[in-house]
């Protein structure tokens, strides 16, 4: 069955930029209602404010940190008491952290990096699913990445917690078969955002990009709405680096070869997000500052 957006409800997690805000835009354009989702309420209060502008309905700002446990049953519940109901759930807040296994290991940052990235969707989708499945309507899509499939040094911790959320969207899709609930899985490559020009400062980042296509979030967020009325499983973005997925030894083998070289001595922890360490703000601001 077609999931139709005009005249229902979706929560967006992240949407206080980068691709979670241009889908935030996008949905609103396609007559969604919204419940939008990040720690910086400014940003989000913007986002609100231009999605009005445009003509859209008036969005619920429901400010929250989800790498703290407990924060995303509680959004989950705040949002169906704002919006009434929940029928599309776009899990895309996440973060990064730079820094080797021996350096980062079971660290805070490490836990913190995990709740948002992996244990935050879980949580959201055990809060929200139950009430889409009453109404056998709706829809969960999981952001993922291709980091999910390579690793690289210094970003392990990362492409763990996409690899875990991976696993979790697909096995979600098998647990609700039998449901007319529907699971979009996007691996997003390199997109341009703060997340990416974080990732450009870390030890090899920019070795690995450079061979890579770039994406760009107002292409990705049209890719997001057509897969959910055509009911799309998963997709890759940029389309041309779909083969990672398919090939994951290959990518794996290439992935290391390109990063033949890196320091990987380094011994520094480089938290990303818009809370995340020095470098990680001043590429991020570098990013949102450009012309
Ligand atoms: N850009 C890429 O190349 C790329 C590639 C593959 C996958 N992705 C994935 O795409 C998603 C969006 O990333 P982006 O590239 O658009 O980066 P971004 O601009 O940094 O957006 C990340 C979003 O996540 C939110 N977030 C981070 N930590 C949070 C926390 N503790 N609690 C609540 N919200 C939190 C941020 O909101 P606040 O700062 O307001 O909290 C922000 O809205 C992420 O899941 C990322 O892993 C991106």
């Amino acid at each position: 069955m077609k999931i139709e957006l005009k005249g229902n409800k979706a929560l967006v997690t992240g949407a206080s930029s980068g691709i979670g805000r241009a889908l935030a835009k996008s949905l609103a354009r396609a007559g969604m209602g919204l419940a939008i989702s990040g720690r910086r309420k400014d940003a989000l209060d913007s986002l609100a404010k231009e999605i009005v502008d445009a003509g859209g309905e008036a969005p619920v700002v429901l400010t929250a940190d989800l790498s703290q446990r407990g924060e995303a049953e509680r959004l989950g519940a705040r949002a169906i008491e704002a919006l009434g109901r929940v029928d599309v759930l776009v899990n895309n807040a996440g973060v990064g952290i730079g820094g080797s296994q021996v350096v980062v290991a079971d660290d805070d940052e490490a836990r913190t990096l995990f709740e948002t990235n992996y244990w935050s969707p879980l949580a959201l989708t055990r809060a929200l699913v139950p009430g889409m499945r009453h109404r056998n309507r709706g829809a969960i899509v999981n952001i993922s990445s291709i980091g999910s499939v390579t690793p690289m040094p210094l970003a392990g911790h990362y492409s763990s917690s996409k690899a875990a959320l991976s696993l979790a969207t697909e096995t979600l899709r098998m647990e609700l078969r039998d449901t007319d609930l529907h699971v979009l899985h996007v691996l997003p490559g390199p997109v341009e955002t703060g997340m990416l020009a974080e990732f450009k400062v870390v030890p090899g980042g920019e070795k690995v990009l450079a061979s890579m296509p770039r994406g760009n979030v107002e292409t990705l967020a049209k890719k997001i709405i057509r897969g959910l009325e055509k009911r799309t499983r998963a997709f890759v973005y940029p389309g041309s680096l779909a083969i990672v997925r398919h090939l994951p030894t290959i990518a794996v083998r290439a992935t290391a070869i390109a990063t033949r070289g890196v320091d990987v001595s380094d011994q520094r922890k480089l938290m990303g997000g818009s809370s995340g360490g020095e470098l990680a703000l001043k590429a991020r601001a570098a990013f949102e500052n450009r012309a």
